[in-house]
């Protein structure tokens, strides 16, 4: 693997700021890390923190807090900064007005530095946030990326290999729409091992048990919140799912993940933000891919479009 001499500056150095920029920094995924926080003590002691783990890292890689300039010739901007969650929150959407505030404040800060990299957006509400982030920035819409339902994926993978004692990455199934209520599985063209997930079911109802395609959706969708409700965030796993982008993007990997990205076209959409399967390399989302839905799994998907859409007349441009 040739390391990449690249810059990644991140927002927010909050619990999910704070474990991206380790989990980055543990990959030696970039020559240089930036930590910005409103917070410039936190951002600096954070980053004073991570330097002394270098000791013990693959690479010397160079992570210290800094300010909206060091945006200029970042290959990667990671915003994570959002309103805090109220603790009885049932909704990741309760978070969008104050969360708009800040994104619009953040946004503008890394535009006037002359940022032309990759905006990757883990703020929620995320699939909003990344619409959002589009617009202010003025990016071109390829450039602007959100984490979206590739963690989705990721703990319904997790849930399906606990159930056959797999390893998840021998799961191959796609969460998509909104990273909230209205996401959906792709039932149609998920599969393990190659073979078709009602096949897997069927064939192994011992360990299937009484796990059926809504409980592993409710399961999954219910994930975050079975953390949050317990700690108060969840960081471990979107950190990882953001890492896993960067890399793509950092590497050129042309990697394929179900990720927030402008849609218009693909799939009978029109100008919304969401997640699909896309391909992410060095550009950014390179790709839609166009999976064939079931007539089900389409609704599901216009379904998630018009809930987010909804929403776009609520923000202040
Ligand atoms: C999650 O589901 C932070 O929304 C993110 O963990």
């Amino acid at each position: 693997m040739s390391f990449k001499n690249s810059k990644v500056v991140i927002v927010g150095t909050g619990n999910v700021g704070s474990t991206t920029a380790y989990s980055i920094l543990n990959q030696g995924l970039c020559e240089e890390i930036v930590l910005i926080d409103v917070n410039k003590d936190k951002a600096y002691a954070e980053a004073l923190d991570m330097a002394h783990s270098v000791y013990f890292m693959n690479r010397n890689i160079n992570v210290h807090a800094g300010d909206y300039n060091d945006c200029a010739d970042a290959d990667v901007v990671i915003i994570t900064a959002s309103a805090p969650m109220p603790k009885d929150s049932t909704s990741r959407l309760e978070m969008l007005a104050p969360s708009m505030r800040i994104m619009k404040s953040i946004v503008s800060s890394i535009m006037a530095s002359g940022f032309n990299g990759i905006l990757l957006v883990i703020s929620n509400p995320v699939d909003i946030m990344t619409y959002y982030a589009w617009k202010i920035s003025g990016l071109p819409a390829k450039q602007v990326i959100g984490s979206g339902t590739n963690l989705d994926s990721a703990r319904l993978c997790c849930e399906l290999a606990k159930l056959y004692d797999l390893d998840a990455k021998s799961v191959s199934a796609f969460v998509c729409g909104e990273h909230g209520d209205s996401e959906f599985v792709v039932w149609n063209s998920a599969t393990i091992g190659g073979k078709k997930i009602d096949d897997v079911m069927s064939d192994n109802a011992p360990r299937t048990g009484s796990a059926t395609k809504q409980s592993l959706l409710k399961m999954t969708a219910q994930s975050g919140w079975e953390i949050f409700s317990r700690k108060g965030n969840t960081c471990y796993g979107i950190a990882a799912s953001a890492t896993s982008i960067v890399k793509s993007i950092l590497f050129n990997e042309n990697q394929i993940y179900p990720v927030t990205v402008y849609v218009d076209g693909a799939y009978g959409l029109k100008g919304v933000f969401l997640s699909v399967p896309t391909i992410i390399d060095k550009t950014g989302a390179k790709e839609v891919v166009e999976i064939k839905l079931q007539p089900d799994e389409e609704a599901a998907l216009q379904k998630s479009a018009s809930l987010l859409k909804s929403f776009y007349k609520e923000l202040e441009m």
